[in-house]
């Protein structure tokens, strides 16, 4: 059985769309688990009007229960609600009462986490009405959960920062990014520090090239209002993106630690090299999806504007200036509405130096360089291709691979990111979410991309429904005499 967590949750933001679908039924496996037991208390709030009795319907509904699960209801019989009106600076006493009641009704030491799944432009008014309305004056610990998006360029984050750092210090903050709290991400740092044939070959002498895919197949959705002001660049390389970048480039951390992990990340991010305007126009391009294959195009979505050109597509180049990786570059796509749904890192060694094996008779089967292929969703697994013997006569040589990938039973083990967050924010283990120093440097690297291409008019739409993004992408890694080793077709 996993150690009892003792803590009340305050959502801000508690009837969302978010809150319904990731955060309650990640809870109840919490609950399921162990994790939860007798000691936690959840307070749901929003502007809307609700009883305890009807939040709890709507908690039961989320989990897919019936009344006659005993286990959902004493469960949901933790759950609470106040109707709260974020900016009703009074209202906060109210909710400190409901919180200390809950607190005493349930023993939860005063420790508190207070989740906001609201828009980012009132984490700043909340966090500071929490300290000076004193629900942050309890005896236990104070902890603060904010989902992203975390400004969008480096001066507004770093406002939003200012605004939390008056009432939480940096290691109560918890900045989600579900990226880090998928299995295979986990496992890059397993992979990597667990392994000396992997970390010893882990350098530019043995690797020529680093794919990082985020690949999607579906649209906007009903996002466009969000996402038509946010695009591809802010929504997942900014935050998703550069963080398994970060994983992948940094070096061993001194221990398992979250400030060890943290200090090595921040210190990657740091070496990774800025653009200036020049680099930016050649490193990045961007894509944005017109019409086919029976999908309608981007500018024709639901509240997009027509001449919109948000880039719902990019792909890059980054380069790190340090002795690990000078010269090595990591290349990087996302998209929206692309072939499939997958997300996956390729490790592209160098091939042998000489090939003894190319005898005339063999011209048309040169050695193939080593690719070592991290699939993180939806399949989780490692491949390794190698070059082997082809068995009879003669002496040719062909790639294989060497798969692993996660058993049925391994798969239900996995926690569901937000499980997995959760119960992090729970023992206070920050290792799986963003500090504010990889948020900021990983910001400016992205701003400067932006401001190129807000000066630039791009020649939108640029890329079908159903392929792997615009032509440019490919000619940005062919000109460097490579190829996406994630191809269509191939
Ligand atoms: C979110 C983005 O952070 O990640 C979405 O805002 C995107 O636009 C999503 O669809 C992808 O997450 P996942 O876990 O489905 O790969």
């Amino acid at each position: 059985m996993a150690t009892e967590r003792t803590s009340l949750f305050i959502f801000f933001g508690g009837t969302g769309d978010l809150a319904y679908r990731k955060l309650y039924p990640s809870m109840f496996n919490l609950y399921k688990r162990g994790t939860l037991r007798e000691h936690f208390a959840v307070i749901g709030t929003s502007r809307n009007k609700m009883t305890d009795e009807e939040f709890q319907d709507a908690v039961r509904k989320s989990l897919g229960t019936a009344k006659s699960d005993k286990d959902a209801e004493k469960f949901i019989s933790h759950f609470a609600y106040e109707a709260h009106d974020v900016t009703d600076k009074a209202h906060y006493k109210v909710l400190k009462d409901r919180a200390d009641e809950l607190d005493k009704k349930f023993k939860l030491e005063g420790n508190r986490i207070f989740y906001l799944s609201l828009s980012p432009n009132f984490f700043g008014t909340v966090a500071g009405f929490l300290k000076t309305e004193g629900l942050t004056d309890s005896q236990g610990f104070n902890r603060l959960v904010i989902e992203k998006p975390f400004g969008r360029d480096y001066d507004s984050a770093a406002q939003l920062n200012d605004a939390l750092s008056t009432a939480f210090n940096e290691d109560q903050v918890f900045r989600i990014d579900h990226y880090l709290g998928k299995e295979m991400i986990q496992n890059i740092e397993a992979l990597r520090f667990g392994n000396t044939i992997v970390e010893s070959l882990w350098n530019n002498r043995y690797i020529d090239n680093i794919q990082v895919t985020l690949s999607e197949k579906l649209g906007v959705e009903e996002r466009a209002s969000y996402y038509d002001n946010s695009g591809a660049l802010r929504d997942m390389v900014q935050n998703h993106i550069m963080q398994i970048v970060s994983l992948l480039a940094m070096e061993q951390p001194v221990a398992f630690t979250d400030v060890d992990i943290r200090a090595e990340k921040v210190k990657a991010l740091r070496s990774l090299r800025v653009y200036n305007v020049a680099d930016a126009s050649t490193n990045f391009v961007r894509g944005q999806y017109g019409a086919g294959n029976k999908q309608r195009a981007y500018r024709d979505e639901d509240n997009v504007p027509h001449d919109s050109n948000n880039e719902t597509f990019v792909a890059g180049k980054l380069l790190f200036d340090n002795y690990r990786w000078s010269g090595t570059p990591f290349y990087i796509r996302t998209g929206k509405e692309l072939a499939d749904k997958f997300t996956r890192v390729d490790v592209v060694f160098k091939k042998p130096l000489v090939d003894i094996f190319a005898f005339p008779q063999n011209a048309n089967a040169p050695l193939e360089a080593n690719v070592l292929t991290m699939f993180i969703e939806p399949k989780a697994g490692f491949s390794l291709r190698l070059n082997a013997k082809t068995s009879g006569q003669g002496f040719q040589t062909a790639p294989i691979n060497m798969d692993y990938f996660v058993d049925a039973a391994g798969e239900k083990a996995t926690p569901e990111p937000y499980e997995r967050l959760i119960h992090d924010v729970m023992k206070g283990d920050g290792t799986n979410f963003s500090s504010w120093p990889e948020v900021s440097y990983a910001w400016k690297f992205v701003d400067q991309i932006r401001k190129v291409w807000d000066l630039q008019q791009p020649a939108f739409p640029n890329y079908t429904p159903g392929s792997m993004g615009p032509a440019a992408a490919d000619e940005l890694i062919q000109r460097d005499h490579r190829e996406w080793v994630y191809r269509l077709n191939q």
